[in-house]
């Protein structure tokens, strides 16, 4: 067996995912599924990255400490990943000891071979790169980040640094020895081109900054946040342990070891990071794969920027396996894609609703009607529709190899199309009523259903959950687990064909973009799927009143999982008031006492489950669990909040 590792970036927690990190995990979930299929020993892991400035200063910002933050966005990762069906074998924190351990050894290594040094450290620093720029790098006027084009800091400090200018000459002896080092080729060369322009010897570690993992030897200094991620995929193997059978495997003698990164953080995974293995002495990956991103409005759709799309609403509106499905068939793996409504509805109706669930639904009607319920008794012949499987099979194959997911998709909706061609010109309707169950109508049915279960077969990859479903819907009853379910003839005969369920109801287009359309004072960072509801003069929104308030004390409200009673402190003559608030599952009443809290304060009374409430606690709702808003510093209690 050939193993096969694959890895996705481990996500920074100083938010929730978006659709980007989505896609890459995606991607890594679709590849490490085909590759089972075709028989590799696959390893495929993800993780997150829970150190440095950039999620210190997140967890300031709320006033809980970086731990906190990250147990807490690493909890909301581990149930995405679960709705998304990732097949992932391993997850990895970069908090974990055994991460830190693996950071230690992977240092002792560079100090053994001398590529480590002290030395003053001056530059622009920009905390939502975690990187230092040059002069040259930074966007004018005010000295901007490239990327997220902020304000980038003046930092001067002492730090240890890594000799990657020793590097240069083996980093492009690598480039040109291993055409498969870096992709696409057009990214190869950028990287190359960046090589051989010369290479700064480059800062590992950072003084001042309390959240990370210590510099071994350097009391004061912390490794530097990008080493302590990059480390992260041998030291999620074992690697710094004293066995390590799954870096034995998968690394150190491992067959493929393919990286698969965003294109804004491909310097550090083919230039750094092969770098840090060389001086390691320690093996490279086969492969740093770079793909583009998705854009909203023109724009990268990043956290830092504010125009994200989160996935909630599209998988709860349209299921998992659509947005599964809609990411990887709208962006050309490599290449930036722009998300929209509109792309979503389209894809969705024409290839799911109308290309695969009508052409699977009509004919499965037919045969159930034709057969008693089954699928048709006589098998293949030679015929248009299998010279069409074969081609698109084979085109399928090599688009997979290649990580051309929609290339892959485009195969077999052809087959689709073809199959579908095939059948308008049979007319199997009329032969239903003109020669009954006879051997010609049951081979040209056999054949229709035949291409719908390869492009199935093709898609468990693709649609994990629904796959199968179609699969089922035409009458196979085991789920194939090999690419061997490709070939040619395998729809059984005269089996049981359940009764049909709707597979992709279709989506009433317009009726859906006016739900998700933007009102026209809400900006392009509001994320797709808010409702579009009337809006509200500055005179109707001042009639709310809006105060801060500090919880005085909290007690659960009995017989309610999700109501807390609470005194708060309004600096009112007439007392504290007492309120009561569904939070309780997400906030035990003894967390909330001491919080400052923002009120509805002119909320007329009312009572539930029997308690009386003046007024309402503020949160922000994520499917249902409840977030509290504060005022970002400590104010006087009863301050309005306008
Ligand atoms: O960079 N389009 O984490 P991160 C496509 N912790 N992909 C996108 C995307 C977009 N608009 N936005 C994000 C980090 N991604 C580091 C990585 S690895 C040792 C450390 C995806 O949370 C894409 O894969 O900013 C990108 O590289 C990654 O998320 C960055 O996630
Ligand atoms: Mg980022």
């Amino acid at each position: 067996m050939r193993s096969f590792y694959l890895t996705t970036p481990i996500y920074y927690v100083n938010d929730l995912p978006h659709i980007g990190h989505i896609y890459t995990t995606v991607v890594a979930d679709v590849l490490a599924r085909y590759r089972r299929m075709s028989g590799d020993a696959v390893y495929f892991l993800t993780g997150t990255d829970e150190h440095g400035q950039k999620i210190e200063r997140a967890a300031a910002k709320e006033g809980i400490a970086p731990i906190e933050l990250a147990d807490r966005v690493v909890e909301r990762y581990h149930q995405l990943w679960r709705q998304l069906g990732i097949s992932n074998d391993g997850f990895i924190r970069t908090t974990e000891e055994r991460h830190a351990a693996g950071v230690d050894a992977l240092i002792a290594r560079l100090t053994a071979s001398g590529d480590l040094y002290t030395a003053r450290h001056e530059g622009w620093y920009c905390t939502g790169c975690e990187v230092f720029y040059t002069d040259k790098e930074l966007t004018q006027p005010g000295n901007r980040c490239p990327i997220h084009e902020t304000a980038a800091e003046w930092r001067a400090e002492d730090n240890v640094f890594f000799r990657l200018s020793r590097y240069q000459d083996r980093l492009l002896a690598w480039y040109d020895a291993q055409p498969d080092s870096v992709r696409p080729a057009s990214r190869r060369n950028e990287v190359r081109t960046f090589v051989e322009s010369g290479l700064r010897d480059l800062s590992l570690s950072r003084a001042n900054l309390a959240w990370g993992i210590p510099f071994p030897g350097h009391p004061g200094q912390t490794v530097y946040v990008w080493f302590d991620a990059l480390a992260n995929y041998i030291t999620a193997l074992g690697f710094g342990q004293a066995s390590a059978p799954l870096y034995d495997r998968f690394w150190a003698q491992g067959d493929t070891r393919l990286h698969l990164v965003g294109k804004d953080i491909l310097r550090f995974h083919a230039v750094f990071w092969p770098a840090f293995l060389m001086a390691a002495g320690l093996p490279l990956p086969t492969t740093v794969w770079a793909h583009g991103w998705w854009l909203r409005d023109e724009k990268k759709m990043s956290k830092s920027v504010g125009n994200v799309v989160r996935p909630d609403h599209l998988v709860e509106r349209f299921g998992v396996d659509s947005l599964r499905y809609f990411l990887l068939r709208d962006m050309v793996f490599g290449q930036d894609a722009s998300f929209s409504d509109e792309a979503f509805v389209d894809r969705f109706n024409s290839d799911l609703a109308n290309d695969l669930g009508n052409t699977a639904s009509r004919l499965v009607t037919l045969s159930r009607n034709a057969f008693g319920g089954k699928t048709p008794p006589v098998p293949c012949d030679n015929n248009p529709v299998l010279e069409a499987a074969r081609r698109a099979v084979a085109e399928y194959g090599a688009a997979m190899d290649e990580l051309a997911f929609s290339r892959a998709l485009e195969a077999l909706w052809r087959l689709l199309a073809e199959a579908n061609q095939y059948i308008v010109a049979r007319e199997p309707w009329k032969l239903i009523k003109s020669e009954g169950p006879s051997d010609g109508l049951s081979r040209v049915l056999w054949n229709g259903l035949e291409a719908v279960r390869i492009v199935a077969t093709g898609l468990l990859p693709f649609m994990p959950e629904t796959a199968p479903r179609v699969l089922r819907a035409i009458g196979v009853q085991e789920i194939p687990s090999t690419l061997g379910a490709l070939t040619w003839g395998g729809l059984p005969n005269g089996a049981e064909l359940p009764e049909l369920q709707p597979l992709f109801p279709r989506i009433d287009r317009a009726a859906y973009l006016a739900e998700v359309a933007p009102t026209p004072s809400t900006s392009t960072a509001r994320p797709a799927g808010s409702e579009s509801k009337p809006m509200i003069s500055i005179d109707q929104f001042t009639q709310i009143e809006l105060r801060v308030a500090t919880v005085l004390t909290a007690e659960a409200v009995a017989k309610s999982e999700k109501l807390v009673k609470m005194t708060v402190d309004l600096a009112e003559e007439t007392g504290p008031r007492q309120i009561v608030a569904g939070i309780a599952k997400a906030y035990p009443p003894e967390t909330l006492v001491g919080r400052q809290v923002i009120i509805v304060a002119n909320l007329q009374p009312a009572k539930l489950m029997g308690v009386e409430s003046n007024g309402m606690v503020l949160a922000a709702s994520i499917e249902g669990v409840p977030v509290l808003l504060h005022p970002e510093q400590a104010v006087p209690n009863g301050t309005r909040v306008k």
